[in-house]
């Protein structure tokens, strides 16, 4: 059917090109796998027939298997190309990587990619559907959706929340995608860290650089990992000393509102970014919940973006 749903573009990029009510449409679509995820039997025909390729070019756990387990239990046939398998490694450009797996008429092409941008531009190159799942610290705009998800199932509603993202916003697209969705639906947005890992182009939040202050208020605490793999720069003092001043443990969740909850995308960095024992607090800790959530909003987006193109 077409012009199903209120999202009517054929690819997901961005988190800044969204509106509110475009965020609300994946948030309700999602509802239906919510529950359909908890049968036995897994399997619809939603999306019988349909190709989509899985392109990881940086590692991943969640965010590659996700997308997998979304598209088979809603029937597409799912391909995954190992970067270590690729041409790419025999000197082929990306774009033609692309165009290549192009002319194999596929539905949807997931891109993890170091470049900022890449997802764009590979848009305007392919007939198919092409979802950013993280283009180097710029966007990642379905772990904000399911991070949204999560919060939503929670709270139920996002206008009285206020949200501390903490740690290092400088290498973060999840951080960068959730402040951009995040405000758009209501939240108040604190970023906590040291200066050294805070963009100064940050907009509509506001910036802490402890702990104590930061977390005030606040109902939820979104961790994030220190991404080793993007600094180049000395500005992170050792593990010991940064987990003492921005790592989350119970006596740093205290500062937040009493029944505050905390958040991870994963992966973590257990006892550098948050105490072990806290992260595995389910009293407290939604992280499993949001690799949940991920699943069901994934399926969202493949069945509308795919309901788009058609
Ligand atoms: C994040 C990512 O890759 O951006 N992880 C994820 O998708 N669940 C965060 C991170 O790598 O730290």
């Amino acid at each position: 059917m077409k012009n199903k749903f209120c999202y009517k573009n054929k690819h997901l990029i961005e988190s800044k090109e969204l509106t509110k009510k475009d965020i609300e449409c994946f948030l309700n679509e999602s509802e239906k796998y919510i529950k359909f995820n908890k049968k036995k039997l897994k399997k619809l025909n939603t999306l019988k027939g349909r190709t989509i390729f899985n392109l990881f070019f940086e590692d991943s756990t969640r965010t590659r298997t996700s997308f997998e387990v979304a598209a088979k239990r809603l029937g597409a046939d799912l391909i995954n190309v190992s970067v270590k398998d690729s041409s790419i490694n025999k000197g082929e450009t990306l774009l033609d990587t692309m165009t290549t797996i192009n002319s194999m008429s596929p539905d949807v092409l997931i891109v993890r990619h170091p470049e900022e941008g890449i997802s764009k531009k590979i848009s305007k190159i392919v007939n198919a559907c092409v979802i950013n799942a993280g283009d180097g610290s710029y966007e990642h705009p379905t772990q904000a959706l399911l991070d949204a998800l999560t919060i939503k199932k929670r709270f139920g509603e996002f206008k009285k929340l206020k949200i501390a993202i903490c740690g290092d916003i400088l290498h973060s697209r999840v951080a960068r995608s959730n402040i951009e969705m995040l405000s758009k639906l209501g939240s108040k947005i604190n970023v906590v860290g040291p200066k050294s890992l805070i963009p100064n182009s940050i907009k509509k939040v506001n910036i802490f650089n402890d702990m104590k202050s930061g977390l005030k208020n606040c109902d939820i605490v979104m961790m994030l990992r220190i991404q080793k793999e993007r600094i180049i720069t000395k500005h992170v003092p050792n593990e010991k000393i940064y987990f003492e001043k921005y790592g989350l443990d119970y006596k740093k969740l205290s500062y937040a509102k009493k029944n505050a909850f905390v958040m991870h995308p994963g992966p973590m960095n257990r006892e550098v970014e948050i105490e072990s024992k806290l992260a595995d607090d389910i009293t407290r800790s939604l992280i499993q919940e949001q690799v949940t959530m991920g699943v069901a909003i994934r399926m969202a987006c493949l069945e509308i973006l795919i309901n788009n193109r058609d």
